[in-house]
């Protein structure tokens, strides 16, 4: 088992599933997000609501961390071995494709934007200011305060434009190349699976990048 996990198959697979892990938490974390749009009640309660579970919090928390230490690992050791092996930056070629394109071929620089923007955010949200608020009796966390606060600021929304954009890519490529680590790889498979990871990306970051958008031009 260990020697499967260290293989070049073994580390396509963590790297595969870790990424379906940080795909399903990102496609919950922006529709849950959506609430925005129903103003801050809505929004307030849904943060309480999750942070109030424990078992829901902390088990996504250890998940997502384990995740992320799986996908950079096997992604970092990966892209050395295939450089050591070609003699080439760019000799990454998925099987079967003849070019490749700007979002596969900066995968890496994708993934340590963004996971600086996950460091940075989590600074901003989830260790930022502390506001207190009151629905219906209950006292929670203020933090629709936070996020229109954060997002009042032009250099906020242009960062998050930015790293949402390069969001928008890396999970074009990446939902397409779960498959291809997973071994399915028939010619006429290709076209749909490459539909369906735009559409999960264009979903993800599209919704992702609506809410900034929206509170720096609407609801400030
Ligand atoms: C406009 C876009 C986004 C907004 C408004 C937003 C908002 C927030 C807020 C308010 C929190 C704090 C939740 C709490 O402490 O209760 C949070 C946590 C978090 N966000 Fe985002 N987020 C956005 C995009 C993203 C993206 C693109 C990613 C990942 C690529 C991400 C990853 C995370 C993670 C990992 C947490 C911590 C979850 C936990 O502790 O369980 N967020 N976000």
């Amino acid at each position: 088992m260990l020697n499967f996990l260290k293989s070049t198959v073994g580390r396509k697979y963590i790297m595969g599933i870790t990424g379906l892990i940080w795909m399903g938490f990102i496609l919950g974390h922006m529709a849950g997000n959506m609430l925005i749009f129903l103003g801050p009640d809505a929004f307030n309660s849904y943060g309480h609501a999750i942070v109030s579970n424990k078992l829901l919090l902390y088990g996504t928390e250890i998940a997502l961390i384990l995740a992320i230490i799986g996908h950079v690992s096997s992604a970092i050791s990966l892209t050395l071995e295939n450089r050591s092996a070609k003699g080439s930056r760019y000799a990454v070629q998925a099987k079967g494709e003849k070019s490749t394109t700007w979002a596969s071929r900066n995968m890496g620089a994708q993934g340590s934007a963004i996971l600086a923007f996950i460091i940075l955010h989590l600074i901003t949200f989830k260790y930022g200011a502390h506001y207190q608020t009151t629905v219906n009796g209950v006292e929670m966390r203020d933090l629709h305060k936070l996020v229109l606060e954060v997002f009042t600021k032009p250099g906020y929304v242009a960062w998050y434009i930015v790293c949402l954009l390069l969001l928008l890519f890396h999970l074009s490529h990446g939902a397409h190349s779960v498959f291809q680590s997973f071994g399915i790889l028939e010619r006429k498979m290709q076209a749909p699976l490459k539909k369906f990871a735009w559409a999960y990306a264009v979903v993800v970051a599209g919704g992702f990048l609506s809410q900034p958008i929206y509170v720096f031009l609407v609801n400030r």
